[in-house]
């Protein structure tokens, strides 16, 4: 009983702080939003969906369509959400069949774009939760 209640008492107190801790910094691009396995995921479906179009992330390639991963793409996102990106990667692209992307693939894509951007990977995978995507700032 008392040891059951130390622990109550224990995980309240991290809560708290871990509350806190979360309060004074919202997550940013730069502490590592998505993983490495999900840059691998997003760079098949880029390969098969939308490398027609876009050319590759890290090419110099004026002919195609917005590239993804360049200062006009960086100066176009900077201060929009990564909810912002991921609503219009899964509702308009691919452009030819928009609509047919999973919420999946559409937080892999993120994921790969972030990656082709240089944004660090860490341990947390990106899901296809809105609330949570748009408190992330695309910000590089
Ligand atoms: C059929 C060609 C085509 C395909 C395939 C396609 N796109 Fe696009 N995409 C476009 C065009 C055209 C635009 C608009 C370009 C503009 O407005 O300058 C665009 C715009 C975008 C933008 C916004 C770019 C910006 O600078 O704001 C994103 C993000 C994007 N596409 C992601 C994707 C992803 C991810 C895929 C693969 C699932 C994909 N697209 C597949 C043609 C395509």
């Amino acid at each position: 009983m008392r040891a059951a209640h130390i622990g109550a008492v224990t995980a309240a107190i991290l809560a708290v702080v871990g509350g806190s801790v979360r309060a004074q910094a919202p997550p940013s691009v730069r502490d590592g939003v998505y993983t490495a396995a999900q840059v691998e995921q997003g760079g098949s479906v880029y390969a098969g969906q939308c490398l027609s179009c876009h050319g590759e992330l890290s090419a110099f390639a004026p002919e195609v369509a917005a590239l993804l991963a360049d200062h006009t793409f960086r100066n176009r996102w900077t201060g929009r959400t990564l909810g912002e990106l991921f609503e219009l990667i899964r509702d308009e692209m691919p452009q030819d069949a928009p609509g047919t992307l999973s919420a999946e693939q559409t937080a892999d894509l993120v994921a790969y774009i972030l990656s082709g951007n240089r944004m660090p990977a860490g341990d947390t995978p990106l899901t296809g939760d809105l609330e949570r995507l748009s408190k992330i700032l695309f910000e590089p």
